[in-house]
């Protein structure tokens, strides 16, 4: 069955994704109530870990959509079960790692559009991680037995996610213009690595702007030290829409 795919977003703070990176779960829900428009939060393996799911709960009691970021990898039954159990919390977009093939995204896709039905909730959007930022070329050629360039190999993953039924994928500012005219809207697309105007790059490699990130095709922007690392998140995060605006 086919993804119910996220409509592209009506204002600016729809196409931002707040990421709560490396803070405990009250320090979370404090930056979440901080900042007034905020509408999606992305929840990572980390906080995941520490807080457990209730913490899931705990942001959508605040009004928040949750990004569950959590990448699944595993055999087609396993990847099945996370989602649907990713799904039951509520979960509106949740990661799936496009290597782990065909069959276990289609069967992860399945699982995930059973559960929110079967819950009532909305069907979630699953996203395809093609591959990570953290490789380099050489590496991933040399490490992974990989032949072919990486720059083929993405787009190659990216399709196999969405033949295989994924209504979305994560993509670098490196990868978003290709892969939209690839996969048009609505085919989601989140682009992390955004750095506003006159913001540090920090330890991302290649950044765009918000706006360039939108222009370029991305549907969502995750973002996260520019707005919670900043002295004053709720201005940072009015300033990223007030550039989309
Ligand atoms: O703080 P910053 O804006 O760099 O956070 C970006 C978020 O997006 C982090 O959660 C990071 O793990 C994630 N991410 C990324 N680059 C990728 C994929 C995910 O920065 N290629």
């Amino acid at each position: 069955m086919l993804a119910e795919p996220i409509q592209a977003p009506p204002s600016p703070a729809d196409a931002i994704i707040v990421a709560l990176d490396g803070m405990d779960p009250e320090a979370a829900c404090r930056l979440a109530r901080a900042l007034p428009e905020l509408r999606w939060v992305k929840v990572g393996l980390e906080l995941f870990v520490a807080a457990g799911p209730g913490i899931v709960s705990r942001l959508q009691e605040l009004g928040l959509q949750v990004f569950l970021d959590l990448k699944f990898h595993d055999i087609p039954a396993t990847m099945a079960g996370a989602c649907r159990s990713a799904a039951r919390l509520g979960a509106r977009m949740i990661t799936v790692h496009a290597a782990a093939g065909g069959r276990a995204l289609a069967a992860a896709q399945a699982a995930a559009v059973d559960a929110a039905q079967e819950a009532d909730l909305p069907v979630p959007t699953l996203l395809a991680v093609t591959v990570l930022t953290s490789w380099e070329a050489d590496s991933f050629a040399a490490e992974l037995a990989i032949g072919e360039p990486l720059e083929h190999y993405v787009p190659r993953l990216a399709a196999l996610a969405a033949a295989a039924g994924i209504a979305g994928a994560v993509c670098s500012p490196h990868e978003v213009s290709s892969l939209r005219a690839a996969h048009p809207a609505p085919f989601t697309l989140v682009t992390p690595g955004i750095r506003p105007a006159g913001s540090a790059a920090g330890d991302q490699r290649r950044v765009l702007t918000p706006a360039q990130a939108i222009a370029a095709g991305a549907s969502h922007l995750v973002i996260g030290r520019p707005i919670t690392a900043s002295p004053d998140p709720a201005a940072a995060f009015a300033a990223c829409c007030a550039e989309l605006a």
